[in-house]
């Protein structure tokens, strides 16, 4: 039996990710910051849950001594799949929601790979990770999301070519997904497009099949499209985002109070 461990499994993309791997007969370790909801029951076993906040410091040995107490020697796939937003200009960011999405989004994914490397190797097994198509296309009130994203796309790369043929390191890039990642981004209402985007369930299909055929990939065809441009015509696109990122400025200068 299969053994993936999942970070952020209580919402969204990753719980989409735990049915449908548990669905398929894998055994799901899980992980989350709060109690697991109801809705997971037959998917992970109570004991096969470890309720770790991944902004705190000590989340990767808090994950090690919840597999070394079940013994866990052997991860066939991690997918770090846990994440934070936040929405709206830099300067307006508060020190303190930096430091989160820095230790979530990054330090976390970073740390745990650090800690369970190994038994990733003992299965030959996969590290996917959840990144975003926005880690190569820059947008006006995502930099420091962006950024964890496109740190976390050059750690992938640098770990691959150290692992070797030990383990396959992987990355998927979605694009916008109907979770509440938004909501809790703060991204007002009237700019979240839910009806044009991608359902979770959807997205973590595609994952699974990616990490099966242990392909990274931008998921789904406008994604890939958009993330071959962003990353073959970087100048052109980033000359063209500041365009209108400068016209979306001078049109909400010109409303009236
Ligand atoms: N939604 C999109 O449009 C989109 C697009 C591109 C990429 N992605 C990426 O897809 C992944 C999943 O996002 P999602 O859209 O499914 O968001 P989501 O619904 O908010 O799910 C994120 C999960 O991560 C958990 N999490 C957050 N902070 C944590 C912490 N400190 N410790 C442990 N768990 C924590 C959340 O827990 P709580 O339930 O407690 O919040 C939640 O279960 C993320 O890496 C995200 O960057 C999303």
């Amino acid at each position: 039996m299969q053994i993936i461990l999942i970070t952020g499994v209580n919402d969204g993309i990753g719980h989409a990710l735990a049915i449908q791997y548990a669905a398929s007969g894998a055994r799901v370790l899980g992980v989350g910051r709060s109690a697991l909801p109801e809705s997971l029951a037959g998917s992970v076993h109570s004991d096969d849950y470890c309720a770790a906040d991944l902004g705190e410091a000590g989340a990767a040995q808090k994950v090690q001594s919840f597999l070394d107490a079940r013994g866990v020697t052997g991860l066939d796939v991690i997918i770090h799949n846990a994440a934070v937003g936040w929405y709206g200009a830099v300067q307006n960011q508060s020190s303190a929601s930096i430091r989160e999405l820095l230790s979530v989004n990054l330090s976390a994914p970073i740390t745990l790979t650090h800690a369970l490397l190994p038994r990733v190797c003992a299965a030959r097994g996969a590290i996917a990770f959840v990144s975003s198509v926005h880690s190569v296309l820059p947008t006006p009130d995502f930099a420091v999301y962006t950024a964890t994203k496109a740190a976390l796309d050059g750690f992938a790369r640098n770990l691959r070519l150290e692992v070797g043929n030990a383990v396959d390191v992987l990355v998927f890039w979605p694009g916008p997904t109907r979770t509440q990642m938004h909501v809790k981004s703060g991204i007002p209402k009237e700019k979240i497009y839910p009806e044009r985007y991608a359902s979770p369930e959807a997205v973590a299909a595609q994952i699974i099949t990616g990490i099966r055929r242990r392909r990274s990939q931008a998921l789904g065809p406008i994604n890939q499209v958009l993330r071959w441009c962003a990353s073959h015509f970087e100048f052109l696109v980033d000359t063209a985002m500041v365009t209108v990122a400068r016209r979306a400025r001078y049109e909400k200068s010109r409303r009236p109070l």
